[in-house]
This record gives structure tokens, sequence and C-alpha cells, in this order.
């Protein structure tokens, strides 16, 4: 018998292997190892870290412009940029987005470019519970979380009729502490969440290191200042960058779509 790659649940992780081989059958591991991994990533990433694996997705000119200063930002990419990113939406778990992105925007975020047998889980960076009851995220049998600092029990209360799960975790700075809401979605069995949010948002859970890959789409345009990807820095030096290595590059209709992930950070 042929495996690609042992399954990293301690729970049953060679336990299958084992039984086969003490029948008597010959077991070997190890064919298209690394691709299976990538398949998987992201439950390999909640077995061996205890947190999801985090895409950050952004779509930006060429110059690195997310949205206008008036806030505008739909749309800087092709309507093939955008469907691709409904694909890699519906094999996420869930899409975290920031409450500026929910107050400027409105979103959805669900799947509606691609087919899918399920919506992934909405989750929002709120911390002080800003969400509007009516927000077009509030969507029949999708499940929403929002993560919160400050107590407001009347809007709690009001979500949560509304559908959503409301999680208290502040940091000292009365902001949500990002890295604990990494391992409760973790303890949620989130593999993959994809983030979505504003270059505050993105900013703050890059500074904070828990972001493994960033998938960005490139439109051929410029659109001078605005805002940026993820508001972090100003650096000091050009040795304290964060390095990233490409991971793929592609065209996407007239756009361009670079994977690229934190150095080291696939090492687990
Ligand atoms: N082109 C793109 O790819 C793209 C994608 C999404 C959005 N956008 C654009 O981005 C704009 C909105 O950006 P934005 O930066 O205002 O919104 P955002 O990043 O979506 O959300 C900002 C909020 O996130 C929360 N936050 C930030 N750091 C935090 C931390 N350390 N801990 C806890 N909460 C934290 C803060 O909320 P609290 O005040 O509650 O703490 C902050 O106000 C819109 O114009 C939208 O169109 C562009």
């Amino acid at each position: 018998m042929v495996a690609s790659i042992a399954d990293p649940n301690p729970l049953v992780s060679g336990q299958g292997f084992a039984r086969l081989r003490a029948a008597g059958i010959e077991v070997e591991v190890g064919p298209g190892a690394a691709e299976s991994r990538e398949l998987n990533i992201g439950f390999f990433s909640r077995m061996i870290r205890k947190t999801p694996w985090v895409r950050m997705k952004m779509a930006a000119s060429l110059d690195g412009t997310t949205a206008l200063p008036t806030g505008q930002s739909q749309w800087i990419t092709s309507p093939e940029a955008r469907a691709d990113g409904h694909a890699w939406r519906a094999r996420s778990c869930a899409v975290l987005t920031g409450i500026g992105t929910v107050l400027a925007d409105n979103p959805r975020l669900d799947v509606r470019a691609v087919a899918t047998p399920r919506q992934p889980q909405i989750v929002v960076v709120d911390s002080h519970l800003q969400t509007p009851l009516d927000a077009h995220l509030f969507i029949a049998d999708r499940a929403c979380i929002i993560y919160a600092a400050g107590q407001n029990d009347a809007k709690k209360a009001a979500l949560e009729a509304r559908g959503a799960t409301v999680v208290m975790l502040p940091d000292s700075s009365g902001k949500v502490d990002l890295a604990a809401m990494m391992q409760d979605l973790g303890r949620r069995e989130i593999n993959e969440l994809h983030i979505e949010a504003g270059s505050k948002l993105n900013g703050s859970l890059t500074r904070a290191g828990l972001v493994d890959e960033f998938l960005i789409y490139l439109a051929p345009k410029l659109l001078g200042p605005g805002q940026g990807m993820a508001a972090f820095g100003p650096l000091q030096a050009l040795s304290e960058a964060l390095e990233l290595q490409f991971h793929s590059t592609d065209s996407i209709g007239p756009d361009l779509r670079i994977i690229a992930r934190v150095a080291g950070r696939d090492q687990f």
C-alpha cells in the first residue's frame, strides 16, 4: 500500500499504518508528500501549530494602493481576478475582515463567483461592537463570529439575536487580542483563514507576525496615494523588512496574482 503522507492528527497518526503492517501489508509512505501537505496545509497547521494557516488577500494597483483616499476600492482588479479570489474564499474555513471594511463597504464576503458546497464562516474584528445589525455579512445558515474587546451588553445581545457568536478577547490596550483570536479560531477547527480587511487590520496582523502568506492581485494601473496594503512601519532600516518568498506568480485575466509567503512560515 502506498500513502503520500501520515495524518498529523495526534489522535490517529501512524495507527492505521501500524495496523496494516501488523496484518502483514507492506506500507510505503512518502511519494507526493509535499503536494499532499500543500493541499491540506490548513489542517497540518491546526494539528501541529494549533492555529489556522493564515492567508491575507489584497487587491491593489501596481503602485500598491488598495483604496482611494475617498475609501473607494470597488473594483480595482478585474472580474477574472475577483472570481479567482472567490475560489480562495471557497477553500477556506473562514473569511475574516475588520470593522473598517464592514462600515466602508458593507460586504457580503461570501462565495458567489464559483460553485461551493458550503459558505465559509465569517469572522469580524470589531473591538467596540459597531457591526450594524442589518450588515450584509449576516447571511442565513452561515456562522458569524465577532471578536470584541469593550463591553456593550445590549449590542452584544442584539448581535447574538442576529445569529452571531460574540467573543470578548481584550488585550492590555483595549483592542482585540489578535494572537489569542488565532488560538481561539484553531480551537474552533478553522484550518484555513482567509483575510480580506483594510490596511489597518492588515497592518496589525502583519506586525503581530500572524500572517503566513499574502495573496496579492495587482491590476495594471496606477492609483497614486491612498491606502496601502498593510499599515505597518515606518521602518528605520531596510534590514527590518518582513522577508517574503514568492511561492507562485500567475496572470489572471489582465491582472497578476502573486502568492508570497513569509520566509520560513511553512516549516512546521
Ligand atoms: N483592496 C482591497 O484588497 C481591500 C480589501 C478590504 C478592504 N479594503 C478597503 O479598506 C478600507 C477599510 O480599511 P480600514 O483600514 O479602515 O479597515 P479594516 O482594516 O478592515 O478595519 C480596521 C479596524 O480593525 C480593527 N483593528 C485594527 N488593528 C487592530 C488590533 N490590533 N486589534 C484589534 N482591532 C484592530 C480596528 O477596529 P476597532 O476600532 O474596533 O479596534 C480598526 O478600526 C475600505 O475603504 C475598503 O474598501 C480594500
